[in-house]
């Protein structure tokens, strides 16, 4: 009898949104998936359910990435629970939108760069040191921090540091066959940017969409399990934007 080893990915902040949709997917390939989430474990919990109801793999793992002590923590938990990891998805990130540079507080700027800059930059440092040789890391970046627009002076810049940790890893990681991409998506259904953006605000950029809606989680999960399957191999260092097209 063989045993069928299974590739494994942590996702961060899986339990909701575009993460959420990304671990259900990888499942779906047959990936094993570790599931982080921080705080109330319910939600994580329904994704692990839904996971293991499709005849997937998954298992929970708490951790706030705005602290690098639960982020080891959290690779050291997910190795040991499943042997080793092969794809990390650094996915865990939070918004504030409409406030003019002018109104930003030092507080706002903490908070945010807490978990999108300082969260995401020891996840892919952990990554780097943890992800099995041929293995992926991805990271989830924001059109807008390729396009820019008023009132996201602290989301944008936030995100747009992960893109140039991938391009200096994707360098540094190729003798051990990794390969390290950001996947931009534009405005996206979840939670977060129902928090963040109003009934008319969204109206008004579905208008703008190339294609005509925004997009669904699902959108940014295909792309992610292109890159992290065999179909993705080729693929490193590049800068994949998800949002239909058009500069939103
Ligand atoms: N939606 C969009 O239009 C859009 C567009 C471009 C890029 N993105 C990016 O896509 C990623 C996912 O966002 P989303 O739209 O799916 O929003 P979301 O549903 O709010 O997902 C973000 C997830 O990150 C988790 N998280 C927040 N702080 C964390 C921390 N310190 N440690 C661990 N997990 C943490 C959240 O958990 P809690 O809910 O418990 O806080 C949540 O599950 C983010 O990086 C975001 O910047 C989103």
């Amino acid at each position: 009898m063989t045993t069928l080893i299974k590739k494994v990915a942590l996702v961060t902040g899986a339990a909701t949104g575009i993460g959420r949709a990304i671990a259900i997917r990888l499942a779906k390939d047959g990936i094993a998936v570790a599931v982080n989430y921080v705080g109330d474990s319910k939600q994580a919990d329904e994704v692990i359910n839904e996971i293991k109801q499709a005849g997937g793999t998954a298992v929970a793992f708490e951790a706030n990435v705005s602290v690098v002590s639960e982020i080891v923590q959290l690779f050291d938990d997910v190795s040991s629970e499943f042997g080793g990891i092969d794809i990390v998805v650094a996915n865990a990130g939070i918004a504030v939108m409409g406030i003019p540079i002018i109104d930003v507080t030092e507080a706002d700027f903490d908070r945010i760069n807490a978990v999108n800059y300082k969260g995401t930059y020891f996840v892919l440092q952990q990554a780097a040191k943890q992800v099995k040789n041929g293995g992926r890391i991805i990271q989830i970046s924001s059109t807008s921090s390729l396009y820019p627009a008023a009132g996201l002076g602290i989301y944008a810049p936030s995100k747009a540091a992960g893109k140039v940790i991938t391009e200096i890893l994707a360098q540094e990681l190729g003798h051990r066959q990794i390969s390290v991409n950001s996947v931009f998506p534009g405005p996206t259904r979840t939670p977060l940017m129902q928090k963040e953006v109003s009934k008319e605000e969204m109206e008004r950029i579905t208008q703008n969409m190339n294609l005509g809606r925004m997009g669904e989680p699902e959108d940014i999960a295909n792309v992610v399990a292109f890159l992290a399957g065999s179909d993705g191999a080729w693929i490193n260092g590049q800068q994949i934007i998800a949002n239909g097209g058009g500069r939103i």
